[in-house]
């Protein structure tokens, strides 16, 4: 293993030497929240987006941001770069601190704050050719998924049961409607329509997600916000998963049958060209700033 340098509250060391209390209430309650922020080529992908969701998190659980938005970018900029930029997965968590094991609220307890850079390997031919199998599984969350929580033992549990399935994902569902995957953002399209299910406290408000709804309003391609039935998502002619780190996978498997002819759908391809292209442009951009 490459040493890498991680962020540990203030400081940048390698990571052979962060270490934290056992008594910190992300290992204690897993009370904290997180952000998985893309890195192409050096350049922190949707960085303001990432942010914005970051606060939004924080505040609905009540933890003061330890950082503003001008020193966010700098901090994370600068632990891109002393991980040797290229292209990055790079973890930022956050939890409410180091306190006596009591599930009420600490006082005065700094939040710890940790960041830590993985390789970001490009989705592979094999699945870009051939798609991947899902499996829809009753959604056992909580009613709090919009907060990107650090709790993540249900979605681990489906993510793995669909894993021994022979699945690369869970499709989960709640009231009769597919929400998202265990660890992503869900489309169809139906009729040449893109549809995915309207933000709100049922999933995660993916960045990725945001970004496919841009780029399908700035290309002409027919989409809508709104809930997705089992039924429709059995009668889809494709399906999605979206997320930061596998930005957008073709589901050619549902359950045991295939979806559509099995293959990536059109839009798909179309899309991902247009995701692509963006991705280009974004760096680009960044690099006359
Ligand atoms: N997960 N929904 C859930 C439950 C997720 O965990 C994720 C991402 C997404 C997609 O969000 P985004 O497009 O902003 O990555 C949707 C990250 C990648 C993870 O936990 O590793």
């Amino acid at each position: 293993m490459t040493m890498s340098t991680v962020f540990l509250n203030g400081d940048f060391l390698p990571e052979e030497q962060a270490s934290i209390s056992p008594l910190d209430r992300g290992f204690i309650f897993g009370d904290g929240v997180y952000e998985v922020i893309p890195v192409y080529n050096g350049h922190l992908f949707r960085l303001d987006e990432h942010l914005q969701r970051l606060s939004n998190s924080l505040s609905s659980v009540h933890i003061t941001a330890p950082y503003n938005n001008d020193e966010w970018p700098q901090l994370l900029n600068k632990l891109a770069t002393q991980n040797g930029g290229g292209n990055l997965s790079l973890y930022l968590q956050i939890t409410r601190g180091i306190a006596q094991r009591d599930h009420a609220f600490p006082h005065d307890t700094r939040p710890t704050v940790f960041a830590m850079c993985n390789a970001l390997h490009p989705v592979s031919e094999v699945i870009q050719h051939d798609g991947v199998k899902a499996i829809t599984l009753d959604d056992t969350r909580w009613k709090n998924c919009h907060i990107k929580s650090i709790s993540l033992l249900p979605n681990i549990l489906l993510r793995q049961q669909a894993l021994d399935n022979g699945a690369a994902e869970a499709i989960l569902v709640r009231d009769n409607n597919v929400t998202e995957g265990a660890a992503s953002n869900l489309f169809i399209v139906s009729d040449g329509t893109l549809i995915t299910p309207p933000k709100g406290s049922k999933l995660l408000p993916g960045i990725t997600r945001d970004l496919i709804l841009e780029l399908a309003l700035n290309n002409n391609i027919p989409m809508r916000e709104t809930e997705i039935s089992m039924a429709a998502l059995t009668a889809a002619d494709e399906i999605w998963l979206s997320s930061s780190t596998k930005e957008i996978i073709p589901v050619t498997q549902l359950n045991e049958t295939p979806v559509g002819n099995g293959k990536p759908g059109a839009l798909w391809t179309n899309m991902i060209k247009l995701y692509q292209q963006y991705k280009q442009d974004y760096n680009s951009q960044e690099q006359e700033d």
